[in-house]
């Protein structure tokens, strides 16, 4: 299958089969980004890594990804330190950073960004997190740990649970799940339910989505619990974060209903949405999902850039 040259900005960049196709490559990655075996597959190319938004996972994990299959790195962690600070547009900078590199990877604080540089650049750009827009690469470390975990995708009972209105990580999530007809149940306070954009895309998509404000309701036939941390800093106004924050904590005492083998999903950073206890239990998979950023992001940079595996 060819991607080179191909953005991956959004779910729409992808169908099924180029999925199925991300998650299989990824599969090979995993020695590789254990260090256990190395192939420089992407040696004498050049990977720019522009965050302009904080983050440890994703933009390390690129970073990891790129190293380990022999790429250099240039990057820039903060807007301050650029030329915008000066007042050099978005696309401008792009425009730069397009002729130094091979690809661009692009955490901004504005949904629509990415588009923005997709559709400047030449070079393949890779949505890192835009606003509350979209997060393609952390949707398939999602759909790969899954994968790995469950055996398959297919008909898994998912229940996204959390900040569903500013969260991107469920917004890409749900809409890649519908193409492996799984159930849906949306748990968030109402202020904080998914947009209904989204939802109507689901329901077109033949995915109809059970929406609830409790979380015990959707415990007991959950295959996966996804649980998202309540993103503080897009609240308009802080007040309103107050009445939500602290809405859902999972604890073992929550657990007490669930599936053996249900097994509870977080993008991470969270805050206090899990306690601590229940990293210590086998439905813990989280700190595993953060590690299936770097073969999952080697997979990707692999079919965006030419590599050979
Ligand atoms: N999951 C995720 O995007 O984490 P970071 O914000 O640390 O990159």
């Amino acid at each position: 299958m060819d991607f080179t040259d191909k953005d991956l900005v959004s779910i729409r960049d992808l169908d099924r089969e180029q999925i199925e196709y991300i998650l299989d490559l990824s599969k090979k990655m995993v020695p590789y980004a254990r260090g256990e075996k190395v192939k420089r597959a992407l040696d004498g190319k050049i990977m720019a890594n522009l965050f302009f938004e904080p983050s440890t996972r994703t933009k390390l994990s690129f970073e990891s990804a790129a190293y380990r299959l022999g790429c250099d790195v240039i990057d820039v962690s903060e807007m301050s330190m650029t030329s915008i600070a000066k007042g050099e547009t978005l696309a401008d900078t792009i425009r730069m950073v397009d002729a130094y590199c091979d690809a661009i990877v692009l955490r901004h604080p504005y949904e629509g960004a990415a588009r923005l540089a997709a559709d400047v650049s030449s070079k393949p750009v890779i949505n890192a997190g835009d606003g509350a827009g979209s997060h393609p690469t952390q949707m398939l470390l999602d759909l790969f740990t899954m994968k790995e975990v469950k055996g398959s995708l297919d008909g898994l009972n998912v229940a996204l649970v959390g900040d569903l209105k500013y969260g991107r990580t469920v917004h890409t999530l749900a809409q890649a799940l519908t193409m492996f007809g799984v159930k849906l149940t949306l748990v968030a306070p109402e202020s904080l339910q998914m947009p209904q954009d989204i939802v109507d895309n689901l329901k077109a998509k033949g995915c109809n989505p059970v929406k609830t404000s409790v979380l015990e309701d959707a415990i007991s036939d959950a295959d996966v619990l996804y649980v998202t941390r309540i993103q503080r800093e897009r609240f308009p106004d802080p007040a309103e974060y107050q009445k939500v924050a602290g809405t859902y904590r999972i604890d073992n005492a929550t657990l007490r209903t669930a599936k053996k083998d249900m097994i509870i999903m977080h993008p991470l950073p969270r805050v206090n949405e899990i306690a601590t206890e229940v990293d210590d239990t086998p439905h813990a998979r989280y700190f595993e999902q953060a590690f299936n950023g770097v073969p999952v992001r080697m997979a990707i940079l692999c079919a965006l850039m030419g590599g050979e595996m």
